[in-house]
């Protein structure tokens, strides 16, 4: 295979070997029910799909890469709402191609490798995008990892002082994937102190923001200094957004939150200084997503009545599972928001070979080691499949353990 050399030392992407062992399953006559990947099966809001059809032109043009005014305004808004701070729509906003191609190329963008701040710090188990562009971009990556002890937080204490000028972009992922852990307002304002301190960008993948259970989930974007009570008369003007911003940076997408893989939507937010220079890379990749699926994304934005319904449903489908779980006498660990739960596998087994075990059942679920060493000892199931297969599935747990 003629491959660059960053391509060719990286591991096989390791749901490939899942799929492997699918196929070979599912050659035997069993029927899966698929908690794998974490691609929602959920229908798209019918006021979404239309407003994609009422999004098609007649003729086509390329889309900005700047992204539509009045998407960049309907994401402002909704952060406003949601997290009661106020970003500038002209310098605090980019769309982009769903969160993953941001995530990758924004170590491309920022990291200036010869200046000495040539390290992206990443945290495992997890979602390997922030990672993999890291190598590319030719950063030393440091991986902390995410133990239950510390409630799946990284230990920033851990990390030995020599280290923090070279850091250039410091990934977290709150909601987590995999563990469902949330992160309290208080670690990103630690974080955030650090990274101004330190002069490296907290970068934030709040794609599973909206999947919460027990109420809201914090985000870096309420750090900012300006951060105002969202709903308080008038005062989410008075903020300066772009000196409360500084050093955060913030990628959403409404693949999650609006059951829209496909569609390939969602935004970075955050510091101005930064915004500019993603303004400035991205007409060279050209991942802007088309302007049919911006106009579909204003409507997806703009509404919470299907963010709560589809929230209601992924709480129906956990209940289901996390019941049949426990009687299984597993132990769920974290999995407080996301559609993952993360659990411990029994004692003396591994992931991979848990995995194998669940899988001869029919159930497929992802061994925790394939997504970074401190997964080991655990395995995550995606509640993607609709609720009767869930309840299938707990049928089964319930047969096979
Ligand atoms: C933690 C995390 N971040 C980002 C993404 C990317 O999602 P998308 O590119 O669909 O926005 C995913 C997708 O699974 C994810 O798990």
């Amino acid at each position: 295979m003629r491959a660059s050399p960053t391509l060719a030392a990286m591991a096989v992407y390791p749901f490939t070997r899942l799929d492997d062992a699918k196929r070979r399953v599912r050659e035997a006559g069993v029927e899966l029910i698929d908690f794998g990947i974490g691609d929602p099966q959920e229908p798209t809001d019918p006021i979404i799909r239309q407003a994609l059809v009422d999004g098609l032109r007649e003729s086509s043009s390329y889309p900005v890469s700047a992204g539509l005014p009045e998407l960049r305004e309907a994401i402002a808004a909704w952060v406003g709402r949601r997290f009661g701070t106020a970003i500038d729509p002209a310098t605090q906003v980019v769309p982009t191609y769903g969160s993953k191609e941001a995530i990758f190329s924004f170590a491309l963008a920022t990291v200036d490798v010869p200046s000495g701040k040539d390290t992206v710090v990443v945290t495992e188990p997890g979602y390997p995008v922030g990672e993999r562009g890291a190598l590319f971009a030719g950063a030393r990556v440091l991986r902390l990892p995410l133990l239950e002890r510390n409630g799946f937080l990284p230990d920033l204490d851990a990390i030995p002082a020599a280290e923090w000028a070279r850091i250039s972009l410091f990934w977290v992922n709150y909601p987590n994937n995999p563990t469902g852990a949330v992160a309290p307002l208080g670690f990103y304002e630690e974080l955030a102190r650090r990274a101004r301190e330190h002069d490296f960008l907290l970068c934030s993948d709040e794609a599973y923001s909206e999947l919460w259970f027990d109420g809201p989930t914090a985000s870096a974007l309420e750090v900012a200094d300006g951060a105002v009570a969202a709903g308080a008369s008038g005062g989410a003007a008075a903020a300066d957004p772009a000196r409360s911003l500084a050093n955060i940076v913030v990628f959403n997408t409404l693949s999650k939150r609006s059951s829209m893989t496909g569609y390939r939507s969602g935004f970075v937010a955050g510091d101005p200084e930064v915004i500019a220079t993603m303004r400035a890379f991205r007409p060279t990749i050209g991942t802007a997503p088309q302007e049919f699926v911006q106009r579909a994304s204003v409507v997806a934005w703009s509404d919470e009545r299907h963010v709560g319904e589809a929230r209601a449903r992924y709480a129906a489908k956990r209940a289901v599972l996390l019941s049949a779980l426990r009687d299984c006498g597993l132990r769920v660990a974290a999995s407080e928001a996301t559609f993952y739960l993360w659990v411990h596998v029994p004692e003396g087994t591994t992931s991979e070979a848990f995995a194998e075990r669940l899988l001869a059942g029919g159930i497929v679920a992802t061994p925790g080691s394939y997504l970074g060493p401190s997964g080991e000892g655990f395995i995550r199931f995606a509640l993607v499949p609709p609720l009767d297969a869930c309840e299938r599935a707990a049928a089964i747990l319930r047969d096979l353990l």
